[in-house]
């Protein structure tokens, strides 16, 4: 067990405490959101290494190992051009990871293992936002082709395996490199961004069920290229963002029971356009092949490193026991 293990261990056991009174809650009947269980792994995806090389390997990370050969090569698209910056996945259907970049997707099936192309984004969308809704993806803003702001979201149907767009959602301003992210089963949340006019401070909730729009208090300082992920912590929820190109290691956390922004430990280095999920319960930032987890209290960078130092590159969770080449 590596120094990161030791030091986190307290943490664990709170977690556990915490997976237990999710539990509670569920079979209580009260309506609890939980996007990522506690022992869900991180998958990356895609993205460049050093010399503008396409990486196609998939790394897997637990708290105490990287697999490197756990799953498939992302399969090649002859058609990609350079440039192409929009890689997103989600774990959707209860069965696999579906991952698109520029527009082109892939459903990986993590038991088999096996990768299938299926419908590509009907909008070419750069530096975009995804997120896992009502067990589908959906995928919303980014620019387009002419630079243009995007407001519209699209919609994976599992029936046809294709995108279909959804007009009745639309943004009330387009916006990219920003991040959404699931507030319950059916609505999300869309935090900062850019757009044409600059960075944006804007917090905004959909319910996809009714096409609602809430506006939320704006975050503490106008962000984009940041990072977001729904959480417990210390038995309240919340959204924590880090990181961003005007906020660099600013990491701030939004009370949803109050509503207020406060200021957490920043990260021990400024960085945009990394990732942030939540592996096995604590939050995990990756950036090039740094790895860097919250322990409740501050920020420790873990000795162990991804494969490949990667850019515009994508991270989701899977539920851990679909690996069992990495258990
Ligand atoms: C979704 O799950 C169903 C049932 O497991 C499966 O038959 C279907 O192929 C899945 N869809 C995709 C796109 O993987
Ligand atoms: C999800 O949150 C939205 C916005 O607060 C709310 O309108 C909706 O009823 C919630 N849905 C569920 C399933 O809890």
């Amino acid at each position: 067990m590596g120094l990161c293990c030791w030091n986190l261990g307290p943490l664990r056991a709170i977690l556990f405490v915490l997976e237990l009174t999710w539990m509670v809650q569920w079979s209580s009947g009260t309506p609890f959101i939980v996007q990522s269980l506690s022992s869900r792994y991180a998958i990356i995806l895609g993205g460049y290494g050093p010399g503008y090389r396409e990486l196609k390997d998939v790394e897997v990370v637990k708290h105490d190992r990287i697999c490197k050969n756990a799953i498939s090569e992302v399969p090649t698209d002859p058609g990609r051009f350079l440039g192409d910056i929009s890689g997103m996945a989600e774990y959707i259907n209860n069965t696999g990871v579906l991952f698109c970049r520029h527009s082109t997707c892939w459903m990986l099936t993590v038991g088999p293992n096996t990768w299938k192309k299926v419908g590509g984004f009907q909008n070419r969308r750069d530096r975009a936002a995804s997120a896992a809704v009502d067990d589908t993806m959906v995928v919303l803003g980014g620019r387009d082709v002419d630079g243009l702001d995007i407001i519209g979201f699209e919609i994976f149907d599992l029936k046809s395996n294709s995108w279909v767009s959804k007009p009745e959602w639309n943004m009330a301003q387009g916006r990219y490199s920003f991040c959404a992210v699931p507030y319950n089963q059916t609505a999300l949340l869309v935090i900062g961004g850019y757009t044409k006019d600059g960075a944006i401070s804007s917090v905004e909730l959909l319910d996809t069920k009714s096409g609602r729009w809430e506006i939320l208090e704006d975050l503490p300082r106008a962000r984009y290229g940041h990072s977001c992920l729904l959480m417990e912590w210390a038995g309240r929820e919340g959204v924590l963002v880090s990181g961003g190109a005007l906020t660099g290691n600013d990491v701030d956390f939004l009370d949803l029971k109050t509503g207020k922004w406060e200021s957490f430990a920043r990260l021990p280095f400024s960085t945009d356009g990394h990732k942030m999920v939540l592996v096995e319960g604590i939050p995990t930032v990756f950036s090039w092949e740094r790895i860097d987890q919250f322990d409740g209290t501050k920020w420790i960078t873990l000795d162990q490193r991804l494969g490949n130092s990667r850019s515009a590159f994508t991270v989701t969770t899977i539920p851990g026991h679909l690996v069992p080449k990495c258990l």
